[in-house]
C-alpha cells in the first residue's frame, strides 16, 4: 500500500491516475475546516482507500538541526544553502530544471501561497489545530465512513479507544522518534497493544523498519502489516526511482530468504514463539 501526505508535492488525483494498488492519504487536521473538507472529498474522489489522521505531531518537535541549519521547504538561498548547492551539483540541478516545489494539496488555503520557504515548525504551529481531541477523530473517521486509521497511537488506552471511535486500523508510531525525545521505540509498545486490540482492529508497526528481519519480528508479536518512511526516502534521495525499486526488491529478497532460513512458509506461521520476549518488559 502507498501512503501519500497532506503535504505531498504531487496530488491525490495523479498519484490515482498511476497507481492502482492501494493507497492511504495521511491528514493533517488543520483550524481550516474548509481545507479539512476539502482534502478528505479530494482522497475519496481520488479512490484512495484508506484516510489515516496523524495524532502525534500537535505541534512540531523539537528539529535542533534544522533550526541549526535554517531548513526550510523549499530552500531558502542564504551562503550556506548555496554552499551546500555548490557542493551537490547533481541535487542542484535537479532542483533548478525540475517543476517547483509546492504543496499542491494546501494551495488556495495558504494566503501567501505554497512555494513560500516555510519550516515544519512554522507549518505546525501556524496551519494546524492544536486543539484537535477525540471528538474531532470521531467526526472526521464517520466523514470518511471507510477505512480509517489513527497514526500515531503509543499507548493501550489510546488503541482501545481507536476502536471506540471506529477506527478500522492503528499506526502503532512514534514520528520515526523526530517529535518527542525520549519516547520507547514503537516496537517496545506493539505486544501489549495487540493484546488489548490485535483481535478488533489492524495493527499496523512503523518506526525504524529497514530489513526483513524487522517486519518478521514485528509480525511475529501481531502485527498486521508494518510501515517505512526512511526505508524508502534514503534510497529515492541516493538513487531516485531505480533506488526505491532496490530498496523493495531488497525487502522482499530478505523477508523470503529470512522465512525460509527460519522455517516458515506463510505468514500465519509467525508467532511469539520466534522471539526471545518478555511481555513485562
Ligand atoms: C522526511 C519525512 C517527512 C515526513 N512527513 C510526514 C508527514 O507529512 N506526515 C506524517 O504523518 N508523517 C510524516 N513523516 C513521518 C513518517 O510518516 C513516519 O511516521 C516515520 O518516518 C516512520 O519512521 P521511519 O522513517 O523510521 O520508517 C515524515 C518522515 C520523514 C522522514
Amino acid at each position: 500500500m502507498f501512503g501519500v501526505s497532506s503535504l505531498a508535492t504531487v496530488t491525490v488525483e495523479e498519484i490515482s491516475k498511476i497507481a492502482n494498488t492501494p493507497k492511504m492519504f495521511q491528514f493533517y487536521f488543520h483550524k481550516d475546516r474548509g481545507l479539512n473538507d476539502a482534502l478528505l472529498e479530494r482522497a475519496r474522489a481520488a479512490n484512495f482507500n484508506v484516510l489515516a489522521l496523524t495524532v502525534d505531531t500537535i505541534t512540531g518537535g523539537n528539529r535542533e538541526r534544522d533550526l541549526r541549519t535554517g531548513f526550510t521547504s523549499p530552500p531558502k538561498l542564504t551562503l550556506d544553502s548555496l554552499m551546500s548547492f555548490a557542493t551537490h551539483p547533481a541535487w542542484a540541478w535537479n532542483f533548478l530544471t525540475k517543476e517547483k516545489f509546492d504543496m499542491p494539496h494546501l494551495s488556495g488555503y495558504v494566503s501567501q501561497g505554497t512555494n513560500l520557504a516555510v519550516s515544519v515548525g512554522d507549518y505546525f504551529s501556524t496551519m494546524l489545530d492544536q486543539s484537535m481531541n477525540w471528538n474531532d477523530a470521531e467526526k472526521l473517521c464517520s466523514q470518511w465512513n471507510g477505512q480509517f486509521a489513527l497514526k500515531g497511537i503509543m499507548s493501550v488506552e489510546d488503541a482501545k479507544r481507536a476502536v471506540d471511535i471506529g477506527c478500522t486500523g492503528i499506526m502503532v508510531s512514534n514520528h520515526g522518534g523526530r517529535q518527542l525525545d525520549g519516547c520507547r521505540s514503537p516496537f517496545d509498545q506493539l505486544a501489549e497493544i495487540c493484546d488489548a486490540v490485535g483481535d478488533k482492529i489492524d495493527v499496523i508497526c512503523e518506526g525504524g523498519i529497514q530489513r526483513g528481519t524487522h517486519v518478521l519480528k514485528a509480525l511475529s508479536v501481531g502485527a498486521k502489516a508494518c510501515s517505512g518512511g526512511r526505508f524508502y526516502l534514503f534510497a529515492l534521495a541516493a538513487a531516485g526511482q531505480a533506488g526505491v525499486e532496490r530498496v523493495l526488491g531488497n525487502m522482499r529478497t530478505e523477508i523470503e530468504r529470512d522465512m525460509k532460513l527460519m522455517g516458515v512458509t506463510k505468514l500465519d506461521q509467525l508467532s511469539r514463539d520466534n522471539l526471545r520476549f518478555h511481555p513485562s518488559r
